[in-house]
Order: structure tokens, then sequence, then C-alpha cells
């Protein structure tokens, strides 16, 4: 039980690395507020957490406005409590190379995985500093860490949350505020399901030196860790779970 009675708070909790994030942290003891933009998936992964016993709310909100932010932050509070762990982990993976790119999705996809991450730790920080004390977790990747062709706002959206993770790490420290960043690799989620198996195979082949697919659970692992007090001095820190694809240049 290495989250008991920590009210955690999950954006992008209906699928993929958010919905197992949301059962690993349950299972740990957390109670937790599973958001999404579509309720109906955000309402499936907290029935299933009711199902075994566990507490879960379900809440609609679209990260990248203001409004929706603050709403989703007053009902957790009101339903389960200030959130000791905020996990911002919506996002969308658009493609494209720059040229192509319009005005328009240019600014959803900075306003889904980079606006929002500023926007949820804002909400959450002064309940944080009340409260003596929190953590943030971001998920990046490693086009946050490299730029991939074809993913230039995605590369650029994501490259920002590690530089504001630690900006929030740095100006929060003295508040007990920890803040980190995941970075996956290629992750078998619902993000992918575009990407026919044969072809993704080929792709991890050059791409992913380790053989296999990395998990949605094997994600949520390292996310409980650093939720949890076993990581209490660390903070800035950018965690790279990717088959060890950033360790060279090619697999
Ligand atoms: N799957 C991968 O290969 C991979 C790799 C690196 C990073 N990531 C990142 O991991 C995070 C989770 O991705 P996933 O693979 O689990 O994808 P997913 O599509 O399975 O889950 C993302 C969830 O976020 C929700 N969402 C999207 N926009 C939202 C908004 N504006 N407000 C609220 N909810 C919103 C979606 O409805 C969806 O339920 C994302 O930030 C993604 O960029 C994924």
């Amino acid at each position: 039980m290495r989250l008991r009675d920590k009210v955690i708070l999950v954006t992008g909790g209906g699928s993929g690395i958010g919905a197992a994030s949301c059962l690993a942290f349950a299972r740990e003891g957390a109670k937790v507020a599973v958001v999404n933009r579509t309720l109906s998936k955000a309402q499936a992964v907290a029935q299933s957490l009711a199902d075994s016993g566990e507490t879960a709310v379900a809440i609609q909100a679209d990260v990248s406005r203001a409004a929706d932010v603050e709403r989703m932050i007053e009902r957790t509070v009101s339903q389960l409590g200030a959130p000791n762990v905020l996990f911002n982990n919506a996002g969308i993976s658009p493609s494209g190379p720059v040229g192509d790119i319009s005005e328009a999705d240019w600014d959803e996809c900075l306003n889904i995985n980079l606006k929002s991450v500023f926007l949820c730790a804002k909400a959450v920080i002064p309940l944080m500093i009340e409260a003596g004390g929190g953590c943030i977790l971001n998920t990046a990747g490693t086009f946050g860490i490299r730029a991939a062709r074809n993913k230039a706002a995605y590369s650029v959206a994501k490259a920002g949350v590690v530089n504001l993770t630690r900006s929030i790490a740095l100006d929060y420290a003295r508040d007990y505020i920890r803040c980190n960043v995941i970075c996956p690799g290629y992750v078998d989620t619902p993000l992918n399901e575009g990407f026919p198996p044969s072809e993704r195979d080929a792709f991890l082949a050059g791409y992913q030196p380790l053989p296999g697919l990395i998990s949605a659970d094997d994600v949520a692992e390292m996310a409980v860790y650093l939720a949890s007090d076993a990581a209490r001095m660390v903070t800035g820190q950018v965690f790279v779970i990717d088959g060890g694809q950033q360790a060279g240049l090619f697999a």
C-alpha cells in the first residue's frame, strides 16, 4: 500500500497509460479522480475501480480549458479531498511535417499537450502549498527529448512539458512539491491503434533495442513509484521508459 489514502487526480485517465495508472494507484490504496474529455471513458474506469471496492470518481473535463480545469479541481476536492498527487497525462499525438500543420492543429496540439500541464499545475499548487506538499507527475515522451520526423507540434509540446517539469520542481521545491516527468517510448495503447501490427513490428525492430512491447502497465508502475513517498527526494527529473531506444543513435 504505497499510496494509502492519497488523493490522486489523473488526466486522460479513461484510456491507455492513464487508465492503467488509475488502477495501479487504487491498488496501492489511493482515492482516484479519473478525468477525461470523454465522460464515458472516465466512467468505465471509475466503475471498474468501484466494482473492486476502490474509491474513485469520474470527471469530464477538457484540460486545455481553464474553466474546465477549475471545475475539475473543485469536484475532486468536494468528492475526495484536495489532491496529493496530480498526474498530467492527457494527450493527443498528431502527425505531419512542419509545412503541412495548420495553425488550428498546432494550437490544439500545444494546448492539449502543454498548456494543460500549466493550467492543471497552477490550479493545484495553492492546495498543495496549503497541505504542506504534494507531487506533480507529467507524461511527455521520448519525442520531447529528441525530435522525430513528421511529429513537429507533438515534439515541441512534449519538449515544453520536460522543461515545465523542471520549472515547477525548482519554483516549488521549498514548498515540498515534487515534479517529475515520464518519457515513454512506443507504448501499446489506443493512441497508436492506427498503426497496423505488421508495420508496427517492422518499425520497432529498427527503433527499440529490447524486444517486446512496452505496456501501459509498465509505465503505470513507474508512476506509482514517483507518486509514492519512496521518491520523496526525487524532483525535476526525466524518467525514460523506452526499451533502450535513447541509449544510442541506431537500435
Ligand atoms: N502511447 C505511446 O506510445 C506514448 C508514447 C509517449 C508518450 N505518450 C503520452 O502518454 C499520454 C497518454 O497516452 P496514451 O498512449 O495512454 O493515449 P490514449 O489515447 O490511450 O489516452 C489519452 C487519453 O487522454 C484523453 N484526452 C485527450 N485530450 C484530452 C483533453 N483535452 N482533456 C482531457 N482528456 C483528454 C483521451 O480522451 C484519452 O482517453 C499522452 O500524453 C501521450 O502523448 C504516449
